[in-house]
């Protein structure tokens, strides 16, 4: 047994217990990458092992996958499940209009293929990744190794014209080697402090060569379930048009406290 969680996992843990109401014997889930996301899984695999709950799950990560199988939770691929119920995911930053931006931990690829291909998106996070304009975390493109720095500077040339308040852009760094995505692709972060038009700053990006993908979630997301340290939620639903504040009951012999390494 490990000690209870500081508060900043306490708020995640409470988000992604949330956010597995919504989960129904059967479902086929996706399942997000990053600190929060993990907590979902090893929760997710609680449900599994304990209460016998049938689900099937679908990384957005190498990471993601392997904690899954540590947790006993049934993995499989997209191509195998088709169409998923539901994903859980975190994110970086939420809007009021629940637009995302993600990819912080380099999944964005997966993530947006995944959660594009669920009836449903939850993202499970804390209300410090709240912003009234996105753009505050660098949003993350993932290109092709080709060619990179010309797609780095078509970026950048594209940038001038586009409403946001910051246009410097970095290649992602993995200690002194570029960081690698699952695809073996490179990560440029974009700096922009605040993006005024993230739909056309989204279509404008995706159409650079060398662009794979970029980390807005735009009409992707249905739910966010925003964590508290005191084991509070809130749920935001885009559908319905709710916010409710709720209680999350956590029992002393929930097994979180045990140790399952990231
Ligand atoms: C992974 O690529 C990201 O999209 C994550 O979902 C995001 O960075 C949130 O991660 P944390 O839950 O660790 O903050």
């Amino acid at each position: 047994m490990a000690a209870r969680p500081n508060p900043i996992d306490m708020a995640k843990y409470v988000s992604a217990r949330r956010a597995l109401d919504y989960v129904q014997d059967g479902m086929r889930i996706g399942l997000g990458t990053g600190s929060t996301a993990a907590w979902m899984v090893r929760a997710l695999g609680e449900m599994v092992r304990q209460d016998g709950l049938k689900v099937t799950g679908v990384p957005t990560s190498s990471r993601t996958a392997e904690l899954a199988r540590q947790c006993g939770v049934p993995v499989a691929t997209l191509e195998d499940a088709k169409w998923l119920d539901l994903t859980i995911d975190g994110a970086d930053e939420f809007d009021t209009d629940l637009s995302l931006v993600k990819g912080g931990g380099g999944a964005l690829l997966q993530e947006k293929i995944v959660a594009t291909a669920s009836d449903m998106m939850v993202v499970i996070t804390d209300a410090s990744k709240q912003v009234d304009h996105l753009g505050a975390f660098p949003l993350p493109v993932e290109v092709i190794p080709f060619g990179w720095q010309t797609t780095k500077a078509l970026i950048e040339e594209s940038l001038i014209g586009m409403d946001v308040a910051g246009r410097s852009v970095t290649l992602r760094l993995n200690r002194d080697a570029p960081f690698r995505t699952d695809e073996g692709n490179l990560i440029l972060d974009l700096h922009l402090r605040r993006i005024g038009n993230p739909r056309q700053l989204s279509l404008v990006l995706n159409q650079i060569p060398g662009v794979v993908e970029n980390g807005l979630f735009l009409d992707i997301c249905d739910v966010v379930v925003v964590g508290a340290s005191d084991g509070t939620v809130e749920v935001r639903d885009i559908n319905t048009g709710t916010v409710t504040h709720e209680t999350v009951d956590i029992r002393e012999d929930d097994n979180l406290f045990v140790d399952i390494a990231d």
